[in-house]
């Protein structure tokens, strides 16, 4: 049986996370849960998926993300011991893996910043389920370095990668990034990585209202039939430092009406249980999908919250786990992997920690209304990983 526990909070000796940490020793409570395969949280939704942050540093400046005014030149980055080392990583995946994790992303910061990241994955991609399957292993990336690593990356276990691009247009793009890095770059990295046969490839574009809505349709029409699927995510009021306002959000309905006044557009199934993309396909003459045309997803955090069925688990750069994206607080598993803790007694604090999981923020702040919740104290995007 499950043992709820109430650990005692302590504020991270370094805020920049705007969260608290909860000590190791308050994640060994006394009874042992020994990892199954399978583990439900208090709203019954089962770990499948790991996002692993390698990096709080990124070399674009997304002012959704991390704004130039607050990750300057100024601005303390974690020192290196402070980071997981890929050894610790790996102990802590295998036992997310034993209580039913498929899926791994390595993000960041900007994970490909990270040294060496090409010997993580080949640990990674090492692993396997309880059925011996291999892990699906992906990794979210801004492009700038993917046409240099692409091939690196294949070759290590790298299974796919998602890439994000605001826009095609040049100026609009270099001013997203905000440190004007040029698309032709990016899109040099996306061919790159379809070259090395890291597919399919996802391509995610953050749109917000006045800033890039304007490239909605020349990206559909970029990406229709190329093999890739892009994806339109309303832009989130995640972390604290992005000055979000709703007004800034365009919600999917109206990115789908706007490509569907140029392109026919049919809804398909979710491809597997707890996606965070609702999808459509490219119709033909007769109101089919077209296969060869592909489709785009839509991603709709803000105005349709998908907690009902997430399945996520974070852990960030210095090995705080996250329960989600807008958690306050995590739970430190670095200071249990370095106190000497055995894979049994990780297995059984992951177990519990996700057993009492409850959170549901964008539900919750869905019902307040629009603007609530914006300015509380939260996790950092670049911190915990998109
Ligand atoms: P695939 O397996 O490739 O479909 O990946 P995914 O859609 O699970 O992951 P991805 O990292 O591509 O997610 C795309 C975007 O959706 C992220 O950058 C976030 O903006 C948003 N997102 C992903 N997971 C969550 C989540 O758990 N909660 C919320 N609110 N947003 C999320
Ligand atoms: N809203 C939505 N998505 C965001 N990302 C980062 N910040 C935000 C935000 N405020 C996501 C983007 C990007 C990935 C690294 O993180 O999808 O592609
Ligand atoms: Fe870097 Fe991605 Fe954040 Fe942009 S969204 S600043 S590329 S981590
Ligand atoms: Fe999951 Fe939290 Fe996102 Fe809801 S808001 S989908 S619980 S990460």
């Amino acid at each position: 049986m499950t043992e709820r526990f109430s650990p005692k909070v302590i504020p991270l000796v370094d805020l920049r996370a705007g969260a608290y940490s909860i000590p190791a020793a308050a994640l060994m409570p006394a009874s042992r849960m020994a990892a199954s395969g399978l583990v439900s949280d208090a709203l019954g939704r089962n770990l499948r998926d790991l996002r692993i942050s390698v990096t709080d540093r990124c070399n674009f400046r997304c002012n959704y993300c991390m704004p130039k005014e607050i990750f300057d030149k100024d601005y303390a980055y974690l020192p290196h011991a402070a980071l997981l080392s890929f050894e610790e990583i790996v102990r802590i995946a295998r036992q997310f893996v034993a209580h039913g994790v498929q899926k791994i992303r390595l993000t960041g910061g900007e994970p490909l910043l990270r040294k060496n990241i090409e010997r993580l994955i080949e640990q990674l991609a090492a692993l396997r389920t309880l059925d011996g399957s291999p892990l699906d292993l992906t990794l979210t990336t801004n492009g700038a370095l993917l046409a240099r690593k692409a091939k690196a990356l294949k070759a290590a276990g790298l299974q796919r990668v998602t890439v994000s691009l605001d826009g095609l247009n040049d100026a609009v793009f270099r001013s997203m990034n905000d440190v004007d890095f040029p698309v032709a770059d990016v899109l040099d990295g996306i061919h790159a990585a379809q070259a090395a046969g890291l597919g399919p490839i996802k391509i995610n574009m953050v749109v917000k209202r006045g800033t890039n809505d304007q490239e909605i349709l020349p990206m559909v029409r970029h990406f229709k039939g190329s093999g890739m699927v892009l994806r339109f995510i309303e832009y989130m009021d995640v972390g604290a430092t992005n000055g979000w306002r709703m007004h800034d959000v365009m919600p999917s309905a109206e990115v789908i009406q706007h490509i569907g006044s140029e392109l026919s557009l049919v809804p398909l199934d979710p491809s597997i249980a707890g996606e965070t993309a609702e999808r459509w396909g490219f119709a033909n003459a007769s109101g089919e999908h077209d296969q060869a045309a592909g489709e785009i997803g839509v991603i709709s955090s803000v105005t349709q919250a998908f907690c009902s069925s997430c399945n996520r688990a974070r852990l960030s750069t210095e090995g705080q786990l996250y329960l989600c994206l807008f958690a306050n607080q995590g739970y430190d598993l670095r200071s249990l992997v370095r106190s000497g803790a055995t894979d049994e007694d990780m297995a059984s604090a992951i177990g519990h920690i996700w057993s009492g999981r409850s959170d549901r923020y964008s539900e919750l702040r869905g019902a307040m209304g629009a603007d609530a919740g914006t300015g509380s104290r939260r996790v950092e995007m670049s911190y915990i990983g998109g």
